[in-house]
Order: C-alpha cells, then sequence, then structure tokens
C-alpha cells in the first residue's frame, strides 16, 4: 500500500476521501471497543481509528505496538465533537481504517519517544548510542531542519554574490589553530601521518593566489581540545575568501549574509550594519572578547580610584602595569544576595584566575564589607560616585588587565543567572570585535599569535611589529552572538617578507617554517592578492538560532562529552593487524587501557 498522502498533512478538507498512509505507530490506545493509532512520519501525526466493525482490520490493529511501521489505507472523517484536537494540524479529522499492513516489527524502543517522557530526563548516552531512535522526536528533528535552512539560504546567498564553493583535502597536513590535530597514519609510509585539517585556512589562501576571487565551503573541520557544550572534536564551518579587500568589505558582506540567513531560516530581521567594539573595551566594559550586550551590568575601571590606595593587594596589581576592575549591582539587585552568593561569585572568579573578589556595600555612613576600612577619604568619595544608593554592592578584582577583566566578567554572567536579569536587547544580538592585538604572551611568556600566524598586523604597527610586538594590532575581527563567539578572521599577510618577521617574532625558524608551511610559503612568492576571510561555527550558529543549549543537539550524530561515539561506538581498538600494516606499535599500557574502555563500554 504506496502512501498518497503524508501523516502530518491531513486536514478536514479531506473530509471523505480515501487516502493512504504509511508511517510509525507513535502511541495505541485501546478505548471502549475502539483502536486508536497515532500515525507519525516526518510531516507530523495523525489519528487512526479502527472500528470492531472491521474484524480482521480490528484485529490487526490490536496487534500493533509503538514503532511498528505500517500503511493504512482508510477513509478520512471529521471527529466526532468534543473530541478535536487542537494541538494538532491534523486534529480535526480522523482516517477510519479500512486496510492494515505490517511493513516492519520493532522491539520496545530503550526510552520512550512518543512525547510521554522529555528528552532531558533520558540518559544522553542511551539516546546518543540510538540517535536513529531519538531522531524520530519531531523535537530532535526541528534543529536539523533548521541547519537545513541555514545552510540553503548561505548557498543562495552567497552563490548569487559570486562566491565558488571549492572542497578542500581532509586527508592533508597540520594547520594550526592552536588544537592538537588528529592524525591518520599513512600505510604506505610507516611513521608518516597526514592530520586532519583543524580548518581549510591555507587551502583558502591558495586559491586566494590561484585566482579565484571568492571562495566559500561548508568544510568539516578537527579539532583535539578539550570539549565543552559550545564545541565537537569535529564540526562544521562555513569558511569563506574574498581577494582584493581589506576589513570592511569582509565585514559587510557578512553582515548580509548573515541578516539574509536568519531571515530565511527564523524570520526574524536583522538591523545591519552590526556595532562594532574594540578588544580593548569590549575587555574593560564587559569582561569578555565575546560580550553579551543583552544586559548591561557593565564593568567600570577603576585604575584611577586605587591609584594611591593603601590597599595591598590593588597596589600591587597596579604597580605591575594590572588593573581594577569594579561591578556595581544596583541596590535592588543586591539586595538578593547573600553572603553565601557572594562567596560563590568569589569562588568563580578563582575559576578565572582572580586571587580574590573584594566588596563594599554602601550604606549611609558610607561603606561596609571587607575592604571598608582600608579606604582613604579620596577612595571613598570616588566610589561613593559610582555606588550611589544605599544597598548598591561593589564587586572588585584586582590583577593583570586580562584576568581581572575576564573573572569579573565571569562574575558579571553569573549574576545575570542568579538574578535573572532579563535579556532586554534584540535576539539575536550580533557585535563584530575588532583590534585585537596580533600576539599574546604565552605561559612560558613566548609570544603567540591570538589568531594564527597568517593574520595580518594593521598597516600603522607594520614599523614597530619587531621592536615593540606586543603592541602591534591585527586586523582580524569575531563575529559575536548573544555572547558567544560565532565567527572569526582577518586580513591575511600576502607579503612573504612580512610572514617571515611574523614567524620570527613567533620564534618559529626559518627552517621550521620551511618544514611546516614551506609549500604555503612558496605559494606567497608567486603574487599572492591582498586577501582575508572568515569562518563561522555552523553548529554554534545553528544552536544559538535554535534556543539550544548544546551543539550537540543540531549535529545528527554527535560525539558526547568524552568526545566518544555511543553509537558507532568510536574511538573502537585497532587491530593487531591494522597496527602491523602501519608500521606502529602502541605501548602496552595504552593498548590495556584502550582495551578495557571498549569492554565497558560495549553494549549489552
Ligand atoms: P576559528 O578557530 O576562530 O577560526 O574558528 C571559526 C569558528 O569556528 C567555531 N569553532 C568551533 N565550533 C565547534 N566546535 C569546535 N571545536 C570549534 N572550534 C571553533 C567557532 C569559531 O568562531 N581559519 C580560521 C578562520 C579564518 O581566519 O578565516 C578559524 O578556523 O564559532
Amino acid at each position: 500500500m504506496r502512501r498518497t498522502m503524508d501523516c502530518g498533512a491531513l486536514r478536514a478538507t479531506h473530509d471523505g476521501q480515501e487516502v493512504t498512509l504509511n508511517g510509525w505507530v507513535n502511541r495505541r490506545r485501546d478505548l471502549g471497543g475502539l483502536i486508536f493509532l497515532d500515525l507519525r512520519d516526518h510531516s507530523g501525526m495523525s489519528q487512526v481509528v479502527a472500528l470492531p466493525e472491521r474484524e480482521d482490520v480490528f484485529a490487526r490493529a490490536e496487534r500493533l505496538r509503538s514503532e511498528y511501521v505500517v500503511a493504512v489505507r482508510g477513509r478520512v472523517r471529521l471527529r466526532p465533537e468534543g473530541q478535536r484536537s487542537e494541538r494538532l494540524e491534523s486534529g480535526q479529522v480522523e482516517l477510519v481504517a479500512e486496510a492494515i499492513e505490517v511493513l516492519a516489527e520493532a522491539d520496545t524502543p530503550p526510552f520512550p519517544i512518543d512525547g510521554s517522557v522529555d528528552a532531558s530526563e533520558v540518559n544522553e548516552d542511551l539516546r546518543l548510542r540510538h540517535r536513529y531512535l531519538d531522531l524520530r522526536r519531531p523535537a530532535a528533528l526541528a534543529p536539523l531542519r533548521l541547519r537545513h535552512r541555514v545552510t540553503k539560504a548561505i548557498w543562495d546567498h552567497l552563490d548569487e554574490a559570486g562566491f565558488l564553493h571549492v572542497e578542500t583535502p581532509l586527508l592533508t597536513r597540520s594547520t594550526p589553530e592552536g588544537a592538537r590535530d588528529y592524525v591518520v597514519p599513512a600505510r604506505g609510509r610507516p611513521g608518516f601521518v597526514y592530520a586532519l585539517p583543524q580548518s581549510p585556512q591555507l587551502f583558502k589562501q591558495m586559491l586566494m593566489v590561484a585566482g579565484i576571487d571568492r571562495y566559500f565551503q561548508v568544510a568539516r573541520c578537527f579539532r583535539d581540545e578539550d570539549l565543552r557544550a559550545d564545541r565537537q572534536p569535529d564540526f562544521t564551518q562555513l569558511d569563506l575568501e574574498m581577494a582584493f579587500v581589506d576589513v570592511d568589505d569582509v565585514l559587510s558582506v557578512n553582515e548580509s549574509l548573515m541578516a539574509h540567513v536568519v531571515e530565511e531560516a527564523t524570520g526574524i530581521t536583522v538591523p545591519t550594519p552590526f556595532p562594532r567594539l574594540g578588544y580593548r573595551e569590549a575587555m574593560d566594559r564587559f569582561g569578555s572578547d565575546k560580550p553579551d550586550l543583552r544586559f548591561g551590568l557593565e564593568l567600570d575601571v577603576l585604575d584611577e580610584v586605587f591609584a594611591e590606595t593603601e590597599v595591598r593587594a590593588f597596589r600591587g596589581a597596579l604597580a605591575d602595569g594590572g588593573a581594577v576592575r569594579g561591578l556595581r549591582v544596583p541596590a535592588t539587585e543586591a539586595a538578593l544576595l547573600s553572603r553565601r552568593d557572594i562567596d560563590s561569585l568569589e569562588a568563580h572568579a578563582k575559576r578565572y584566575g582572580a586571587r580574590g573578589l573584594a566588596w563594599l556595600r554602601k550604606t549611609d555612613e558610607g561603606f561596609s564589607g571587607p575592604l571598608a576600612k582600608a579606604l582613604g577619604e579620596r577612595e571613598r568619595e570616588r566610589l561613593s560616585r559610582l555606588a550611589d544608593e544605599t544597598g548598591d554592592l561593589l564587586l572588585i578584582v584586582a590583577g593583570p588587565w586580562a584576568t581581572a577583566c575576564t573573572a569579573l566578567g565571569a562574575v558579571r554572567l553569573k549574576l545575570r543567572e542568579r538574578l535573572s536579569v532579563p535579556l532586554a536587547g534584540e535576539h539575536p544580538s550580533f557585535v563584530w570585535v575588532l583590534d585585537f592585538p596580533l600576539f599574546e604572551r604565552d605561559d612560558s611568556g613566548a609570544w603567540t599569535s591570538m589568531h594564527h600566524p597568517f593574520t595580518s598586523p594593521s598597516e600603522t604597527d607594520l614599523e614597530h611589529l619587531e621592536s615593540d610586538p606586543g603592541a602591534v594590532l591585527a586586523k582580524a575581527y569575531d563575529l559575536v552572538m548573544d555572547g558567544f563567539e560565532v565567527a572569526g578572521g582577518s586580513i591575511r599577510i600576502h607579503r612573504r617578507d612580512v610572514q617571515e618577521k611574523v614567524f620570527g617574532i613567533l620564534g618559529i625558524p626559518p627552517e621550521e617554517a620551511r618544514l611546516r608551511f614551506g609549500f604555503f610559503l612558496d605559494a606567497l612568492r608567486f603574487g599572492a592578492p591582498p586577501h582575508g576571510g572568515i569562518a563561522w561555527g555552523l553548529d554554534r550558529l545553528v544552536m544559538l538560532l535554535a534556543g539550544a543549549q548544546s551543539l550537540r543537539d543540531v549535529i545528527a550524530f554527535p560525539k558526547n562529552q568524552r568526545g566518544a561515539d555511543p553509537l558507532t561506538d568510536a574511538p573502537a581498538p585497532a587491530e593487531a593487524e591494522q597496527w602491523l600494516e602501519l608500521g606502529l606499535t602502541v605501548a602496552p599500557r595504552v593498548e590495556a587501557a584502550t582495551s578495557t574502555k571498549a569492554a565497558e563500554e560495549t553494549p549489552g
């Protein structure tokens, strides 16, 4: 019995028509001599009723279980008054079964998928292990549909704008994006490996050298890094690159693309151009390089206030070239915060590197709190202007500039949660963050790239590139959406001499640069156009548009929080023969660990 209509398509206008539906039994209910089946497919659900008068059909219906795949032929009728449902679009009608065929039986699913239990109550690994069942839930499928619309909108818009979609290799050499590589041993050359790309960065730049003026790719990327809810080991970027452009060109192409994508996917109109913030300003005001602008609670710069302070921790921080940052919590909100809350905010600040979180409460007389006694007259007077209402709370962090800002920025986000501060701003809220430093110091004090080593310094800073690397700004930009970094990119270095200088500052000697990126440096010798681009985290964008909490919700077959795939049970131990073929041996300790893990995780 071939279907003549989708399950979700039945309407009152079909009253009296004969139709055949194919789908899954979402639920069977036996009621007073009638059997009701909710029949489900990709499009939605319809109610089927088996009447006892049709004995053969009724007997078949009695044997149906949840998730059986069936074909039902019958006649559509309006449901009796009082039994119509507004919840389903097909709720006005039902299909009176005249024939039922079982197309496939089904075991009882390991967790309910008929909507009777919320997915959040089911163990996530169990859902992922049976992701094909999980995806039968309309709520699980919806983000994939949204993702499709996003990708289609990207393709349509970029095609129209003259971009060419080009695929770049997955088995390749390392691309330095700051994570560890996933490597694939080369069977033909024992001891040699391919790296899976962390991004198509060098290939897209070589496409610019090749004269492909505008490139884009919906590209799979692989990064072995600590996982978070907004990271996956393999994820997807919208990657793009343009020749003969500067920062404003890239930003404006991306603004109209994003506005188009959001409009097509969600119907929301996004105003362009997007606001812009300098990196320093973003850090000073919001304590983050991905600031969420949808609520206030901005930070205050207190360096001036404490310039001559007797408070040891503050004086020390400032003397070391650091910073003091404060956050004023208005009296009404501050009243909701107990000592315990403040202690837990302090613990949170410490997780972000702060030595502590000082606090002051405005009283009628002045200030109370552990710090109050140490305040000088001038400080008290200046702070009173900031926290001018009785009951206001000031939270203060002192330390190296980035630490002080970041720790208090983390407190700001926590406070929003704790105080349920409403998100007044637009959703989605976009902001560009620009003017990043080109370099930052790593833990050992050496210079590293803040983005990647192919990012162009700003022209005005070129002259002191080598004499004062810390002061050089990059032509880099991040796009932030609702407090998440959804895209990042830059104008690239297209001159070999500049690229070599940058490698020099990064401590990459010419021989090593040659070894790692020789192919790319060669390309720069043959006439590279000025160029720049960006990559969007496609999964992240869809996650935010879908209102999902985790990337896993918007990926068909995601990895779990431990980077494993419960469905296929990957990673799996390699066969002894595979090691042999690859010319590899594995230390016994590792081998034992892998096989125990596999034994633990193997179902049943
Ligand atoms: P970047 O490393 O900033 O830039 O990556 C671009 C965007 O990709 C997303 N992203 C991730 N999403 C999910 N899981 C991950 N593990 C993950 N890592 C990154 C983020 C990020 O903003 N080649 C450069 C781009 C360029 O310069 O053109 C690059 O990859 O949303």
